[in-house]
């Protein structure tokens, strides 16, 4: 029908529940460019007029979550079919199809902070900004436990969001010079590097309850097997790559009893597969 609702208004309705205090909102109503809109805590939501079924996706997609309240951390690993997320050279644009690239943005929209591991930042050097849909840019985090971060990352002097750098807490400076909207911050470092729940409550702390860990496959390895992810969403391309960096790496588990079987939402996402994880603070057998 040539008047239903756009992806663009289900976009403006994401972000608007994205602000409202769940905390004490059972329900939400609101209008975006003059129609209203009914939001329930935990993503049901009610609209009189006709909504065209990709904007029905993205509401059903990003309400359960947003419409929420308490602390949320999500993890996103855009990967080939055989379970890659960069080549042995740390190649990774692109894996994923613009449509997949979009719902990245998406995420860091919707979130208060986005975390990177230092080999993320070395080997692309990323601006973990929104820029394919509006909305806000997140606080960049890099977890950097030795201080081995490249000085000159573009994240450290664009200035296009704040920025803190985890470093170990005995770590020496690491000369960032010029380096605008940066704070640093060290954190205790343990056998394990630094535990993830102690990240994400130091950024709870901070006025970030919403987290999105973007990668690389290490680090989101490591907040998977502590049981610090709500969510995972795997992007998965129709990709052979056959070597490389490999997504998740988890403790070897003898039997597939062990495995990690949570409950699973699947959506299209152009040429893309996107796996919408349910983990609940989930933690591997061998955590
Ligand atoms: N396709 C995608 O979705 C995607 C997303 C992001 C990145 N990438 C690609 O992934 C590659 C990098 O990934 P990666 O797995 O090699 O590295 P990574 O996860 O980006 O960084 C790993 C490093 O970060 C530090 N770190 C992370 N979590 C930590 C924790 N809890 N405690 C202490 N230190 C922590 C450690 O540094 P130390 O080694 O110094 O201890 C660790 O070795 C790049 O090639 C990038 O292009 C792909």
């Amino acid at each position: 029908m040539a008047d239903e609702l756009v992806p663009d208004w289900g976009w403006a309705c994401i972000l608007q529940a994205r602000d409202a205090g769940w905390a004490d909102a059972g329900a939400i109503s609101f209008t975006v460019d003059g129609v209203a809109i009914e939001i329930r805590a935990g993503g049901r939501w009610r609209c009189e007029r006709a909504v065209r079924a990709d904007t029905v996706e993205l509401l059903d997609l990003f309400l359960p979550w947003v419409a929420a309240p308490g602390r949320l951390a999500i993890a996103q690993l855009g990967q080939s079919l055989d379970g890659r997320i960069a080549t042995e050279s740390g190649a990774s644009h692109y894996i994923n199809c613009l449509e997949a690239r979009t719902h990245l943005h998406r995420l860091r929209a919707l979130v208060d902070a986005v975390v990177v591991g230092v080999g993320t930042v070395n080997a692309d050097d990323p601006q973990l900004t929104v820029r394919h849909v509006s909305g806000r840019s997140p606080v960049r985090v890099v977890l950097d436990p030795r201080g081995r971060v490249r000085a000159d990352a573009k994240l450290f002097h664009d200035g296009a969001a704040p920025t803190m750098h985890v470093v170990g807490e005995h770590v020496a400076p690491v000369c960032t010079a010029g380096a605008e909207r940066v704070v640093r911050v060290g954190l205790p470092v343990g056998a394990d590097g630094f535990e993830p729940d102690v990240v994400l409550e130091w950024l709870a702390q901070s006025g970030c309850r919403r987290v999105l860990v973007e990668g690389g496959g290490l680090t989101v390895s490591r907040f998977l097997r502590a049981g610090a992810l709500d969510r995972l969403h795997l992007l998965v391309a129709p990709l052979l790559i056959g070597s490389g960096r490999p997504g998740l790496v988890l403790p070897a588990v003898d039997t597939l009893d062990e495995a990690l079987r949570p409950p699973c939402r699947h959506f299209r996402c152009g040429s893309d597969s996107l796996f919408d994880l349910e983990l609940g603070g989930l933690a591997t057998a061998q955590a």
